[in-house]
């Protein structure tokens, strides 16, 4: 497993300021010991946090790998983000909206309700019923909110699937949710230029004859088509809508929504997230780790697109009553300084944002921070890959000035809510490190075969104890989620697909993921997926994708390509192959490069060996290659990719 960075060379450690100590939601550290020695009275206790139509009869049922959480009790999680509320906080702002050209919405906590529940009664009345999956495919604008808590008011749960995907990418995940009703909108800007999501989605709609209904947000001036029977304006729908909708009363076991997520094979896996132990999870993370007071300015920069808006834009912060600000656009838009310039305007006081962006950030350098009043913050987080000391240290010194603690907090679309993570008034941290497992959270490092790692000693990370919000299955493929997720080790255990060491206080150091996802500045992409586009293009007969680390993004994607035979591979072909996989999946994905060859390394029975590849990509040793049908390929792959730097 590879190092980050020079993990070693960095043991400054930071204690966290002694006033922040003092106001902290928690700061007693015996709340370690308190939770690990009775797990169900410690997740009994914060339960009562939500509010539950009937009280649940047991804490956790576990026949592994099967939990059920709050077993009997019944909630809704739009009323405990929304109508709980509102007799404290009805006018409090829930929602402080910037689009990239700068216009600005706001809604109350009143105001989200009335509007949540107008949606809501409009998908009644469209035959939407409690159990239906909705499909969300919106841009960063308030309606993707509007859109998930109306869902689930009604218990019909949603798949988001992020705005910047493909309309073909858009049509697997619709079918394998059995979705009939997606919303979407006509367009959105980025970096000023415009969008057409609608056109994306038609394409994408074109083979998906389940599809009934279409909402679709009116959101820019641009002219869309609407196909006529299927197509509905969201705005048209919603001027007559009833204005309360009473909230479906659900299981805590009942599914919330679904999330597809990259794995190591080319389909997509849809992530199925429980109603009540995903509330109570999410609920006291983002209360105990991003420590949300009544008067914070909450700003996570992720996409609802992922788990990350899920969990800590909406959930999270709004069953806590945060006022979370969102941001439609770029990080340089129109300037290298925006975000700066929205945490100063709006006094932002917690940012949450990815190692990535950090990188991007300090690369740009610090007069851009430095053009602004970064005073109101108080608090720092990461997320979505390891983040290295540097960009810690400048995090903390540059946007932190040096006071604001810094959580780093380690988890997955797979757990819903964070495992591993700082208590920013609790624990010292250490740049680089995601620290300790949450109270009530056992992990560890194992080898293959099971064996505590000691200290220093790199080995995979692993979950051993059930958490209320971990993944229930894969949506239709229960064989998969046992399969992935539980027969590493055995069914007690969760493997995670992460590379962690531990130090000798038992921090945590996560160093990315140990099988075929590769994380493009925190993007899941599964490594088949690239794979399967780039031969279905008619010049290629095989391809190896991986993971190459960089700078910035953490990873980029390189992908190896045996051509057809009788063709001749140029720049021309490999721009081509690029923007096939980037307007086939979304162009996150797009490929760093594309490096033709005769052949792939392969095992006797013909498997790529993406292990090999990754550490030629990489400059790093193969290992044993001895196992290879042709060892000689290996050089030669070296030599293409050292002198192929045209791409
Ligand atoms: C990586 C995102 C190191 C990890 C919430 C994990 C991290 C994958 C961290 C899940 C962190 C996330 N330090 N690595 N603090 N947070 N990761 O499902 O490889 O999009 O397995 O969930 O992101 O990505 P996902």
């Amino acid at each position: 497993m590879e190092e980050t960075d020079n993990l070693e060379t960095e043991e400054r450690k930071f204690r966290p300021p002694d006033d922040f100590v003092k106001n902290a939601n928690i700061n007693d550290p015996e709340i370690y010991r308190k939770a690990d020695e009775d797990l169900e009275a410690f997740w009994r206790g914060l339960a009562e946090e939500i509010k539950w139509f009937r009280g649940f009869d047991s804490v956790l049922e576990w026949e592994p790998p099967h939990a059920k959480w709050f077993t009997g009790g019944k909630l809704n999680a739009s009323y405990n983000c929304l109508d709980a509320n509102i007799e404290k906080r009805g006018d409090k702002l829930a929602i402080i909206w910037e689009g990239e050209n700068r216009d600005i919405r706001k809604y109350t906590y009143g105001e989200l309700l009335e509007e949540t529940s107008r949606l809501a009664n409009v998908l009644k009345g469209m035959g939407v019923k409690k159990g239906d999956i909705v499909t969300i495919y919106l841009p960063m604008i308030p309606e993707i909110i509007i859109s998930m808590l109306a869902c689930a008011r009604i218990g019909a749960p949603h798949s988001v699937v992020f705005a910047a995907f493909s309309g073909e990418a858009l049509c697997t995940r619709i079918a394998d949710a059995q979705s009939d009703l997606v919303i979407t909108c006509d367009g959105y800007y980025r970096r000023g230029k415009l969008v057409e999501q609608k056109k994306k989605a038609d394409c994408g709609l074109t083979s998906c004859i389940k599809v009934q209904k279409v909402v679709v947000v009116k959101n820019t001036k641009n002219d869309i088509e609407m196909r006529e029977g299927r197509d509905v304006w969201w705005h048209d729908l919603m001027r007559d809508a009833g204005t309360v909708c009473e909230p479906e009363v659900m299981d805590s076991e009942d599914m919330l929504f679904l999330m597809y997520t990259s794995g190591t094979t080319g389909k997509p896996k849809g992530i199925v997230h429980s109603t009540g132990g995903y509330m109570v999870g999410t609920h006291v993370t983002a209360k105990w780790i991003f420590d949300l007071k009544d008067d914070d300015i909450y700003w996570c920069t992720a996409d609802c697109g992922w788990i990350t808006g899920h969990s800590y834009i909406v959930y999270g912060p709004l069953s806590n009553g945060t006022t979370v600000l969102m941001y439609e656009g770029a990080p340089d838009y129109p300037e290298k300084d925006r975000f700066w310039d929205i945490v100063e305007r709006h006094k932002a006081t917690i940012l949450y944002t990815a190692p990535t962006a950090i990188r991007t950030f300090m690369k740009w350098g610090n007069k851009w921070p430095a053009k602004h009043d970064l005073s109101t913050l108080r608090l720092l987080g990461s997320v979505g890959e390891p983040i290295n000391p540097d960009a810690w240290l400048w995090y903390h010194e540059n946007i932190g000035s040096g006071r604001c603690p810094i959580v780093d907090t380690w988890w997955q679309t797979e757990t819903g809510m964070v495992l591993i993570s700082p208590l920013p008034g609790i624990t010292t941290t250490k740049p680089g490190s995601a620290t300790l497992p949450f109270p009530g959270i056992r992990a560890t490092v194992l080898d293959e075969n099971g064996n505590e790692m000691p200290p220093g000693k790199d080995g995979l990370l692993a979950i051993t104890r059930p958490w209320p919000s971990m993944v229930r299955t894969i949506h239709g493929d229960e064989e998969r989620f046992i399969e992935t997720y539980w027969t590493k080790w055995d069914r007690n255990t969760y493997f995670a697909g992460d590379g962690a060491k531990l130090d000798e206080e038992g921090y945590f150091r996560i160093s990315g993921r140990v099988d075929d996802v590769i994380q493009v500045s925190g993007h899941r992409i599964g490594t088949e997926e690239v794979e399967s586009l780039l031969v279905s293009h008619p010049s290629v007969a095989e391809a190896g994708v991986v993971g190459k680390s960089d700078e910035i993004k953490g990873e980029v994607i390189y992908g190896y390509v045996i051509l057809r035979s009788g063709l001749s591979g140029d720049n021309e072909l490999k721009n081509e192959l690029i923007d096939h996989v980037a307007s086939n999946i979304g162009p996150f994905a797009r490929p760093k490069r594309i490096i033709f060859s005769e052949e792939l390394p392969k095992t006797r029975s013909g498997k790529i060996m993406r292990r090999v590849l990754k550490a030629i990509a990489n400059g790093r040793e193969t290992g044993d290659v001895t196992t290879l049908q042709d060892p000689g390929v290996v050089e030669e792959l070296k030599r293409r990719t050292e002198e192929n730097g045209l791409i």
